[in-house]
C-alpha cells in the first residue's frame, strides 16, 4: 500500500467513527466546545415613572417596570448570576432633544440608585441614546428648529449636536453611578466624544460598551413598543448599517477601537453570527458583546406559544450559537430563563 493509502485508512471511515465520542452524557459533555454561562448574559430592563408592571404584548414575559420594581427584577438576575443589567428609560414627557435623558432625577438615574443601593455587585450599564425621550422617535438631534442647517435635509440627523446631548447624557448616568455606558446611537464620534466628556468630570475608569456595529434592522419592531422609541417618520438608514454589508462592520469597528471603546457589540445576534464571527476574528483581543434582540426573542415566544418549538431547546441552543460565533458576552431577554435552565442542567 502506497502511504496516501494508508492515510486514507487512518483518516476515514471504517478507522474513523465520529460517534465514538458522542456514546455517553459524560463523554459529550468532555468533547463541549462552547459552555454558555449565567455570567455571560445581560439582562435588558425598561424602567418607566408610576407604579408596578406593564406587560409588553410583543415580548411576553417582558414588562415595563417602576423603580421598584425594576430592583425586583434586579434581585432575580443577582440570585441567579447574572452579572449586569441594561437599562433604558421611558420618560415622563417626550420632546425635541430629550431632556429628560440627562435630568439627575431622571427615570433611568432613578433606578440606577434604587438598584445600586440593593445591589452594589451588580454590573448597571446603561443605553446612551436619544430615541427613547425624544418626541419625534429619532437617535439624536433632526435638522430643524434652532440647529437648521440649510444645506442639509430638513429632518437629518445633525451628528455634531447630537454628540453634546450623548456626551451629557453618559456623564449623568455616570453620576447617578452607572458602571458602564452603553451609547447605540451610531452617531460618528460618539465614542471619542464620551470618553472625553467623562474623562474630563474625573470618569477616566467608566467604560464604554460601544454599540459599534448596529444593523438598521426589522428585528428591533417589539422594542420599539417596549421602549415606546419608534421614529414617528423616516427610519434610521442613514445611522444605522446596512444588513448587506460586512466590511463596513470592520471599519466601524476599528474606528470606535481606535476612540477608545473598551467593548465592542454587534446588533442583532441571530441574523448577524458571521459579523460576529469576523469582527471576533478581526479584534480577538476585544471584549465582545452581541445583542439578542426584541424581534429574536418575539420570534421564539412566538412559535413556543403556539407549541412548534421547544422554548427551552431553541433558546440555549440560539444563545450558544452565538457564543460559539464569537461573542463573550450576550444581551437577552430570556437570561432569567436561560439562567435557570442552566443551573438545573448542571
Ligand atoms: C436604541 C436602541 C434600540 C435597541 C436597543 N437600543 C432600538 C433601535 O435602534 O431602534 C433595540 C433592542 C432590541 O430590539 O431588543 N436606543
Amino acid at each position: 500500500m502506497n502511504s496516501e493509502n494508508e492515510q486514507k485508512k487512518f483518516n476515514a471511515y471504517p478507522a474513523v467513527r465520529m460517534r465514538r465520542l458522542r456514546q455517553s452524557p459524560a463523554l459529550r459533555a468532555m468533547m463541549q466546545e462552547t459552555q454558555l454561562n449565567a455570567q455571560d448574559f445581560i439582562y435588558p430592563l425598561f424602567v418607566r415613572h408610576g407604579a408596578g408592571r406593564t406587560p409588553i404584548a410583543s415580548m411576553p414575559g417582558i414588562a415595563q417596570l417602576s423603580v421598584g420594581e425594576s430592583v425586583r427584577e434586579a434581585e432575580k438576575a443577582a440570585r441567579l448570576g447574572i452579572p449586569a443589567l441594561i437599562l433604558f428609560g421611558l420618560p415622563a414627557e417626550k420632546d425635541p432633544i430629550g431632556e429628560e435623558n440627562f435630568a439627575p432625577d431622571g427615570i433611568v438615574q432613578q433606578a440606577i440608585k434604587a438598584i445600586k443601593a440593593e445591589f452594589p455587585h451588580l454590573v448597571i450599564i446603561t443605553d446612551v441614546c436619544l430615541c427613547e425621550y425624544t418626541d419625534h422617535g429619532h437617535c439624536g438631534i433632526l435638522n430643524a428648529g434652532e440647529f437648521y442647517r440649510p444645506e442639509l435635509p430638513e429632518g437629518y440627523l445633525l451628528n455634531e449636536p447630537t454628540l453634546e446631548i450623548l456626551a451629557k447624557v453618559a456623564l449623568s448616568h455616570a453620576r447617578a453611578g452607572a458602571d458602564i455606558v452603553a451609547p447605540s446611537g451610531m452617531v460618528d464620534g460618539m465614542v471619542a466624544y464620551i470618553r472625553q466628556g467623562l474623562d474630563s468630570a474625573g470618569y477616566e475608569n467608566l467604560p464604554i460598551l460601544s454599540y459599534a456595529v448596529k444593523y438598521a434592522s426589522g428585528f428591533y419592531g417589539p422594542f420599539r413598543d417596549a421602549a415606546e422609541g419608534a421614529p414617528k417618520f423616516g427610519d434610521r438608514a442613514s445611522h444605522q448599517m446596512d444588513p448587506a454589508n460586512v466590511r463596513e462592520a470592520i471599519r466601524e469597528a476599528a474606528l470606535d477601537i481606535a476612540e477608545g471603546a473598551d467593548m465592542l457589540m454587534v446588533k442583532p445576534a441571530l441574523a448577524y453570527l458571521d459579523v460576529i464571527h469576523k469582527v471576533h476574528a478581526e479584534f480577538p483581543e476585544m471584549p465582545l458583546a452581541a445583542y439578542n434582540v426584541s424581534g429574536e426573542y418575539a420570534m421564539v415566544k412566538a412559535a413556543a406559544e403556539k407549541g412548534w418549538v421547544d422554548e427551552r431547546r431553541v433558546v440555549l441552543e440560539t444563545l450558544t450559537a452565538i457564543k460559539r460565533a464569537g461573542a463573550d458576552l450576550i444581551l437577552t431577554y430570556h437570561a432569567l430563563d436561560a439562567a435557570r435552565w442552566l443551573a438545573e442542567e448542571s
